[in-house]
Parts: structure tokens; sequence; C-alpha cells
């Protein structure tokens, strides 16, 4: 595989599995109802789908290839969108859809594709964001080893301008709960046959 994206599939799932049991936390901290509830971690699943998308666009073409740092930043930036065509006419609602669709907006207006401010960015999406950086910096990764939980937030305050405060407050409350219980580790092959289901998906579009 190339080196375009960090990408390897039973990470992904395994972090969309934490993102989701994440997101439903915080959601109910939230006092959202159980149908919000449901759909915001549905959307917590499925928001990097279209990594796999972005991953067989880049491995099957060598033309698009580029060791740019530009070109990898350009196409790594593109996955919110393909996850949000790759669900679009599938039945999901315009909740869902928008959560993964904004899910790398910033509070302040930096974040990716649409640049959307503060509250302008939809309630899942905002949710999604703070969940998937913690998730992120408490994973391990082959650069690098997991953050514990007092240093992923505090990694996170320093960039309390990237997401909602009230949000973030309610992940305070809930994160020194035994967040490890979320961190489900799935054998490579069960990986494999959950992602034949996830390819066959990306194969239509
Ligand atoms: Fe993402």
């Amino acid at each position: 595989m190339g080196q375009i994206v960090d990408y390897n599939l039973t990470e992904e799932i395994e972090h969309g599995v934490y993102v989701s049991c994440l997101v439903k936390e915080l959601s109910r901290e939230l006092g959202l109802p159980e149908d919000i509830v449901y759909q915001f971690s549905l959307a917590g699943l499925l928001h990097d789908l279209g990594k796999l998308q972005l991953a067989n666009y880049l491995y099957g073409n060598e033309s698009i290839v580029s060791p740019l740092v530009i070109e990898e930043m350009k196409y790594v930036r593109m996955h919110p969108m393909l996850s949000y065509r790759i669900l679009k006419d599938r039945g999901y609602s315009d909740i869902v859809l928008d959560a993964v669709r904004y899910h790398h907006e910033d509070y302040d207006g930096t974040g990716y594709p649409s640049n959307l401010v503060g509250e302008g960015i939809p309630l899942g999406a905002r949710i999604i964001r703070v969940c998937d950086v913690f998730a992120a910096l408490t994973t391990d990764r082959p650069y690098r080893k997991r953050f514990d939980v007092d240093e992923a937030m505090s990694l996170m305050i320093d960039e309390i301008k990237h997401f909602d405060m009230r949000i973030f407050l309610a992940f305070e409350r809930i994160v020194h709960n035994d967040v490890k219980r979320y961190q489900i580790q799935f054998p490579d092959s069960d990986a494999e046959l959950i992602s034949e289901h996830l390819m066959n998906m990306t194969a239509q579009d």
C-alpha cells in the first residue's frame, strides 16, 4: 500500500465503533432524545467511510498518487464529502447525512469542507468532532503511542476554539468514566468481512 493516506482497515473500523460509542454517551449527557442519540451514533460509526473509497481511488490509480504534501491534503480533505455521497441515496436521514458531511468543520470556521462556523455547524457534526479527535488521540498510531485521557483532554483544551464549548464541557463530564470499554479490537479477519460489505457499497457508486 502507498503512503498517501495513513490507512488501515481494521483500525478504521475500530475507530468508527469507538467514536460511535462516545457519541452515544455524549448525546445522552446533552439530554438529547433517544432517536437523535441513535442517529448521531450511526453517523459516528459511518463518518469516515469515504476514506475506504479514497484509499481505492488513490491506490487504484498510480497517476493520481503524488508525493507532494499539498496533494495529500487535497485528497484527504475530500473524505467527508465522499462519505456523504456514499450514504446519501441509501435511506439515511438528513440528520445522519449532515453529521457525516460536516464532521471536520471547526467551531471557529477553520474546518472543511465548507468553513461553517459555530451553531451553523449541524449539532451531530459538532458532537462527532469532539469524539473523533479524542478517539484519535487515545488510540495507538504507527508513529506514536496513545495519549492517556488527561493528556488528550489537555491537548484538546489547547485547541478549544475548534470545539463547541457546551459540548466539550459535557464531554469532560463523561470522559472520566471508563472509556477503554469502547476501544474494541477486531481481529483483522473480521475487519476483512466487514470491509467486504463496505466495499460493495462503495463499488456501486
Ligand atoms: Fe474524518
